[in-house]
């Protein structure tokens, strides 16, 4: 090895001894002519001192570069009193220079590579993301997603599971997200589609009797990105024979227990609490409710059922509901804050979003004409409205109002923070499994029913007699694991019995039999065969890693993410197929057609 430490290793004790360092220099400080740079690797920094006698070092100062990559070879010294610095691990010495070698010299980077980049522009950091990559907190979160993979795997090695590796050629199934096409030169005009999840064929792995399996599974969505998606992710993926949802509960409690211990050395408390799919509804407004605060909402249909509000009033009568929460404090918010939270209700399909504020003893609305004093006694008193509040309502079909306020209730919160209040604790850690999914829901569009979850989620036991008199109240043996506002992973208990599998697919989801047969045939077959009870789970864990390094986005997580728009900035991904390639997999572009 060319080098005898690491930037971070040498103490007072070497003091003394010969070393030699390689790595990246990280600043240059010229203190009157005696000559300082600081050394930087993977590991930390050190500070180096050029021998002042030394004419060929001297000479050579003035030439180096930040971020040139050099060898230095000298004598580890201790620093005098008052020159120590303690905010350094390697404060209390420095390195006597006593030979450089320049072996890469840097051109000047793009931008700064210390903290303030954060606010250079994503788009360039990302094209030269091997330099953004540099930065302690960016090495940080490799290191830290590195530890966390480590412990999944030992972990679940230690409970006896078989780590498999799945296709990543697959075929098209509709599971619910589009997918990327590959074409098959082999097989012209076929196409293979890159897998959303190990799904199928972790289920074909309990039929084969592994009956523990676990992968650190690549999967691929062509989705709208946003902050805690990407088209190409990973899944801490499993699945288990012989087993129901208590086991799978009791598993991953453990398995998040050992990877905050083994990254974050802290103890998180299990079992974890439950709750209903309804219930995380009509009280966050969410399937993946954020409990780290209140301001939980309420429903006054009964209240509001013969309101004089007619908004109110109409929307009990055509079966909808009336709901509210009270954002405690936010009285003050401005006329453009207003605006932005009425946006967003809007957004989500709301006709507006009616409020009323409390503000010096007298309460304010557009609405409060119309309200009676039982109507404002009953929001008083269930939403314990006091001065400095403000409470917003929806009005609608059940679940989008939900929806909208549970929107409202997090953009709020944000609103809240801004003025100093402490909401969302970072390190509070609220896990939660959301629970008693109904098992599909009637999509307008396609007028039909489609799973909630996917296909496979087997009926709750107890409602299979609803399958096919009222499909939408049955509830799926799903779980979803939630993390702060984030849903870190779902799963489910599986149907292993290909005549329940066929009811759900052809009477129920209504897939026509041919298709059901060439996509899903082989399933169907493969149950027939002995097919063990099974049920499995997947957690994303690029927003598990992202959660544990608190940032925000889970491209910050990602070696080498990608853009809102699916690109590689840095390798300038997706790119062109050249016309042999085309002509190999016989796809002719459109661009040759016209
Ligand atoms: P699901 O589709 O819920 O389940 O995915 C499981 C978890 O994967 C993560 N995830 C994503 N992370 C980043 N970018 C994305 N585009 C993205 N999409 C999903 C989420 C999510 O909770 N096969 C089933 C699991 C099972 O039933 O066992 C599945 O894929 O954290
Ligand atoms: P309008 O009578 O339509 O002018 O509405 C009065 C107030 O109620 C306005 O502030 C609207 O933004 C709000 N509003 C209208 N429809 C709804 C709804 N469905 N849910 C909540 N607020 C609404």
């Amino acid at each position: 090895m060319k080098r005898t430490h690491h930037c971070n290793e040498l103490r007072k004790e070497n003091a003394g001894s010969p070393s030699t360092l390689i790595g990246w220099i990280d600043s240059l400080r010229d203190h009157g002519g005696v000559f300082f740079l600081d050394l930087r690797d993977r590991e930390g920094k050190t500070q180096v001192v050029l021998d002042p006698e030394n004419a060929t070092l001297s000479a050579l100062f003035p030439k180096l570069k930040p971020e040139s990559v050099i060898e230095v070879i000298g004598e580890v010294r201790s620093r005098e009193e008052g020159t120590i610095n303690q905010n350094l691990a390697t404060g209390e010495i420095e390195l006597f220079a006593n030979e450089i070698i320049v072996h890469n010299q840097s051109k000047t980077p793009p931008f700064p590579l210390d903290e303030s980049a954060d606010r250079v522009s994503e788009d360039l950091r990302l094209t030269y993301r091997y330099l953004d990559l540099r930065r302690e907190s960016n090495l940080h979160a490799l290191k830290l997603r590195h530890r966390a993979s480590h412990a999944i795997r030992k972990y679940f090695n230690d409970q006896s599971f078989l780590e498999v590796e799945t296709p990543i050629l697959f075929k098209s199934t509709p599971e619910g997200a589009r997918e990327f096409l590959t074409p098959s030169r082999l097989n012209a005009g076929k196409f293979y589609a890159l897998p959303q999840s190990p799904q199928q064929y972790k289920q074909m792995l309990m039929v084969a009797g592994v009956e523990r399996y676990y992968q650190l599974a690549r999967c691929f969505r062509d989705e709208d990105l946003r902050a805690d998606r990407q088209p190409e992710f990973t899944q801490v993926d499993l699945e288990m024979s012989f087993i129901d949802r208590e086991d799978m509960y009791a598993l991953i409690e453990g398995l998040l227990k050992t990877v905050w211990q083994e990254t974050l050395g802290e103890e998180i408390q299990t079992p974890f609490l439950r709750m209903p799919f309804n219930e995380a509804m009509n009280r966050f407004g969410s399937d993946k409710p954020d409990m780290r605060f209140g301001m939980e909402i309420h429903d006054f249909c009964q209240e509001f059922r013969t309101s004089g509000f007619k908004v109110f009033a109409g929307a009990v009568e055509s079966g909808g509901v009336v709901k509210a929460f009270n954002a405690k404090g936010l009285a003050d918010l401005t006329q453009g804050e207003l605006k932005h939270l009425e946006e967003t209700a809007k957004s989500l399909g709301a006709k507006g979003l009616a409020f009323i504020k409390s503000e010096n003893g007298e309460w304010k609305s557009p609405i409060l004409k119309f309200l009676s004093d039982e109507e404002k006694n009953a929001l008083r008193d269930r939403l314990q409205v006091e001065d400095g509040d403000v409470v917003f309502f929806a009005a609608g079909a059940w679940e989008s109002s939900c929806n909208i306020l549970g929107r409202v209730r997090l953009e709020a919160a944000t609103l809240l923070e801004k003025r100093g209040q402490k909401l969302r604790d970072p390190k509070d850690w609220k896990f939660l499994w959301v629970i008693d999914f109904p098992l599909m829901h009637f999509e307008e569009e396609e007028g039909r029913y489609v799973a909630s979850h996917h296909p496979f989620t087997a009926p709750v036991e107890e409602d299979l007699p609803l399958l096919e008199s009222d499909p939408k109240k049955v509830r799926g043996q799903h779980y979803d694991i939630v993390l702060n506002g984030v849903e870190l992973g779902g799963g489910s208990i599986r149907i292993h019995q290909p005549e329940v599998q066929k009811k759900v697919f052809e009477d129920v989801l209504k897939i026509p039999a041919d298709v059901v047969q060439s996509r899903f045939g082989y399933m169907l077959e493969a149950f027939s065969y002995g097919a063990p009870p099974h049920g499995g789970i997947a957690l994303g864990l690029d927003r598990l890693v992202t959660i544990l390094c608190n940032r925000d986005s889970i491209r910050d997580v990602i070696a080498f993410p990608k853009t809102q728009k699916g690109q590689d900035l840095m390798t300038d991904s997706p790119g062109e197929a050249t016309d042999r390639q085309l002509r190999d997999l016989k796809i002719k572009s459109i661009a040759e057609e016209a």
